[in-house]
């Protein structure tokens, strides 16, 4: 008779076997940050904070001495500063340059990953730069959006971002961006791209964070559908020959066999976002007292892992390090 159980029978043979492990090396902390000096508390993501520029800081250096390697920002711009054409996104001394800065300054070895999209600083809340027609239809312009964005990933690369992360979905921008970061020098900051990043609800509570949510249309023309997992395989070759140093699949958890299948497509780095929506769920089961948060949170992330994805974006980052630091038997 096979005898699986044998292999499971003790804590010491199943931390043998076990093909996936957690560690704070595996994940990217998303920070959300703000103008104001007061931090403020993200009502849609209970136990996430907007930062000062101060906070941010302070932060970001106890995440890093936990062991987690990099930070993603997240800015919410003055609704003064938003424009149809997103000039703000370009500005040298606007809220993520300076906070680039403070970060490089005061943490050195953290690596500090940009989001790359216009729709904190866009009026109309899209990605990318909206034409509206006389019927009142709109159309994410392409081509148009890809110059502005270059400009952003240079400018994020000018005040020492280690990899600037294009979130946008519009096509051609990781060679575009390739090739501008290239053109100023900036051969040594890499590109996470986006790859499948799907028009999924569970972004909800972020907009809420950032109030970036689209004012009218939704993000259907450029997101992916998530009825698609062939198109996320094209999305990888075309990242992969344009340059991309990493790629990312997003929401995490629904799209593990997303993440798998990228995973065996490319050579390169798989990232997964375990998203707002992702988190707020979790965290609401936790809260009801109806799921043992410490354990639901490492599994959905082991989860993660096991799918193919050597990074991941997570709310929890903080959390989970400090859970992994204790060492016991688990699934992770
Ligand atoms: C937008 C962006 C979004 C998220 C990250 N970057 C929202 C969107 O595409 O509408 C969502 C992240 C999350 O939900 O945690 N560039």
């Amino acid at each position: 008779m096979h005898r699986p159980r044998r292999n499971r029978q003790s804590p010491a043979i199943r931390a043998m076997i076990r093909e996936t492990t957690l560690a704070p090396a595996d994940f990217i902390l998303p920070m959300f940050l703000h103008e104001d000096p007061q931090d403020t508390p993200i009502d849609s993501m209970p136990g996430v904070t907007r930062w000062s520029l101060a906070s941010l800081v302070r932060e970001a250096g106890e995440a890093h001495a936990l062991g987690i390697p990099a930070v993603v920002l997240f800015p919410k711009i003055e609704e003064a500063l938003k424009t149809p054409q997103a000039g703000e996104a370009c500005n040298d001394h606007g809220l993520v340059p300076r906070a680039i800065r403070a970060l490089k300054a005061a943490h050195p070895s953290l690596c500090v990953i940009t989001d790359v999209a216009l729709d904190p600083y866009n009026s109309d809340g899209h990605d990318g730069i909206v034409q509206r027609d006389a019927r009142g239809g709109l159309t994410i312009l392409n081509d148009e959006t890809v110059e502005v964005l270059c400009q952003q990933a240079v400018c994020h690369a000018r005040a020492g971002a280690d990899i600037v992360a294009p979130s946008d979905m519009m096509d051609g921008r990781v060679a575009a961006i390739r090739e501008a970061l290239d053109a100023e020098d900036f051969t040594a900051v890499a590109i996470l791209s986006y790859t499948a990043k799907y028009a999924s609800a569970f972004y909800g509570p972020f907009r809420g964070a950032l109030d970036s949510a689209p004012k009218d249309g939704d993000k259907q023309t450029y997101q992916m559908d998530p009825a698609n997992s062939r198109e996320a395989v094209r999305e990888t070759l075309l990242d992969e020959a344009e340059g991309a140093d990493m790629l990312l699949v997003k929401p995490a958890g629904l799209y593990l066999d997303i993440i798998s299948r990228v995973r065996e497509t490319t050579t390169l780095p798989v990232a997964a976002y375990q998203v707002s929506g992702e988190y707020l769920m979790l965290k609401s089961a936790a809260a009801g007292g109806w799921l043992d948060e410490r354990a639901i949170v490492l599994e959905s992330l082991v989860a993660i892992k096991r799918a193919g994805a050597s990074m991941i974006l997570t709310y929890f980052a903080k959390q989970a390090a400090l859970w992994l630091g204790g060492g016991t038997d688990r699934t992770s």
